[in-house]
């Protein structure tokens, strides 16, 4: 195994630009990982991942500051959920995208036979909502769906700001994502028959499109433009110059962003009935209810039968995503 330790709060966190001369864009070969995630894509593109798509829980967090100010503890909750989720903790190894050779089922088979997905397998982090990627019942959960872009565009175009530039309505805000999300809830509702919207999703989802306003934004003013938001999207690479937000993004960040998208058209927890009827969950009132559905109720409890150096890294990747929420750590009692 590989022991885990996390790394030490860097203070590399300033706006730059992004990318440096060391890290060009390079399209991923045909045995490269690249999944779900444009902002991880991205990285990987870059370099700022291991360009084949396979990364530990240390690079993740160092990646994710460099390429977009990402703060220390939410990057360790994200990485640390990831890796426990759908990667392999005994040799500190997540797939970006799907199955890898190179990364074996966990010691006694803890997950059960099948080697960790990698985080474009369906369930436990992968899930429905998506903005750019439809819901693993509909279609394709993994690869950037131009249909779904394209109804994001529209959205920018009705809902955005005009551009001091073009005087046309490309700047990407709050209001687009309030009324974009909501349009792909209405949409998989009824779409989807299996559609799954638990705390943990529910807030995920919320939190990706804060991500897209708060880290794709341009660091010199804050605000995004289509063609920004396009170049992570669709080409996966940096704009041309861009720069990082100037300040670290942490999770009351994202929060707050949650909470402003969420609340113009509430959409609590839930998930389809067999008749197709979206049912509400009763409230968890837990420390987090978000921490409780995706880190207790999502994650193997078998991952009690740990030992040794996999063991500590349970219990390293645990307190990470625990922290991030203020919680204390509960054990996992989800299904294998
Ligand atoms: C989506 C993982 C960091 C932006 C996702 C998904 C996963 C994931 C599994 C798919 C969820 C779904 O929509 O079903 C991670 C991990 C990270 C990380 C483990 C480690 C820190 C970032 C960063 C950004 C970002 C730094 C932005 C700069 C997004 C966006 C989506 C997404 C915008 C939603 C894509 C869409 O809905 O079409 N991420 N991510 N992520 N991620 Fe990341
Ligand atoms: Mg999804």
């Amino acid at each position: 195994g590989v022991l885990i330790v996390v790394p030490p709060v860097s203070n590399d966190t300033g706006i730059k630009m992004v990318p440096d001369n060391a890290h060009p864009f390079q399209a991923p070969g045909p045995n490269d990982q690249r999944g779900p995630c444009p902002g991880l894509n991205t990285l990987a593109n870059h370099g700022y991942l291991p360009r084949n798509g396979i990364a530990s829980f240390e690079q993740i967090i160092t990646a994710v500051r460099e390429g977009f100010n990402m703060e220390h503890d939410l990057a360790g909750a994200l990485a640390g959920f990831a890796m426990l989720a759908r990667g392999n903790a005994f040799l500190d190894l997540v797939s970006i995208g799907g199955v890898s050779p190179l990364i074996p089922v966990l010691p006694g088979a803890i997950d059960g036979p099948k080697p960790p997905g990698g985080i474009a397998t369906h369930g436990r982090f992968e899930g429905d909502v998506s903005m750019t990627r439809q819901d693993a019942a509909i279609g394709d959960n993994v690869h950037f769906q131009d249909s779904l872009y394209d109804e994001l565009l529209l959205y920018v175009g009705k809902f955005g700001d005009n551009s001091p530039v073009t005087g046309n309505s490309s700047i990407v805000t709050t209001k687009v994502m309030q009324e974009f999300k909501f349009a792909r809830f209405v949409e998989d509702q009824i779409k989807n028959p299996v559609l799954q919207y638990h705390a943990g999703r529910n807030s995920l989802s919320y939190g990706e499109a804060a991500f897209v306003l708060n880290f794709f934004a341009n660091g010199t003013d804050g605000t995004l433009s289509t063609p920004v938001m396009g170049s992570f999207f669709r080409n996966q690479t940096f704009p041309d110059d861009w720069y990082r937000r100037s300040s670290p993004g942490n999770i009351t960040l994202i929060g707050q962003g949650v909470d402003e998208i969420r609340n113009a058209h509430p959409v609590p927890p839930g998930a389809n009935a067999p008749n197709g009827t979206y049912v509400l969950d009763a409230p968890i009132n837990s420390c987090s209810d978000v921490y409780f559905n995706l880190a207790v109720e999502n994650l193997p409890a078998s991952y009690s039968k740990a030992t040794g150096v996999f063991k500590q890294n349970v219990d390293t990747l645990l307190a990470a995503v625990a922290k991030a929420f203020g919680c204390p750590v509960i054990f996992p009692t989800g299904p294998s």
